[in-house]
């Protein structure tokens, strides 16, 4: 177990589709949920971090929902008062929209340290994976928690929040946007 160095924007690493996991009781699998683990963790206030952004360009995430906003950057993209959920672990996750309704949020990552971009989600979503006991858990998610996942299973497919931004000048260091927000 290791705290793993995170990959930045601009290595094309992060570029790459993802591949299933096969075995999800396997020696590596358990590796590698250690690793998100111990890494996640280590990161303070994140929301979430998929394997690729450790290098490793495997189908499995983590992520947990915070009972309330965490920091100002988190009040930006949401002031609902959201169920908490607890660091979870995804294997193989896909996920569904409800409906075509959108919404625009800001969104940071840990790979794009320092910056906020607008993306716009699928408020609604259904998402379906496997958790690391081997259970298949099939969730319903609307506004943060749902943009939370989509933004998680845009790493697996090599995307990352700034090819999605909902117009190129709505990106900007963090400091600034939050400088300049009321949120
Ligand atoms: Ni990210």
């Amino acid at each position: 177990m290791a705290i793993r160095e995170i990959l930045k924007w601009g290595n094309p690493q992060l570029l790459r589709k993802s591949e299933d996991i096969d075995d999800i009781f396997s020696q590596e699998t358990k590796d590698i949920i250690n690793d998100l683990k111990e890494t996640a963790f280590s990161l303070g206030e994140r929301v979430g971090l998929a394997a690729p952004q450790i290098g490793i360009t495997k189908r499995i995430l983590i992520f947990r929902v915070p009972l309330s906003p965490l920091n100002k950057r988190y009040s930006l993209i949401t002031n609902e008062k959201m169920p908490e959920i607890p660091w979870t672990i995804l294997i193989n996750p896909t996920y569904s929209s409800h409906s075509h309704e959108k919404q625009k949020g800001w969104e940071g990552c840990a790979s794009v340290p320092g910056i906020l971009g607008e993306v716009e989600r699928y408020k609604r979503i259904t998402y379906t994976a496997t958790d690391e006991y081997g259970h298949f858990i099939s969730y319903e998610a609307s506004d943060f928690h749902a943009r939370l996942i989509q933004h998680e299973i845009d790493h697996l497919e090599g995307i990352l929040f700034p090819m999605r931004l909902t117009s190129p000048s709505r990106i900007g260091f963090e400091a600034v946007i939050l400088g300049h927000s009321s949120a």
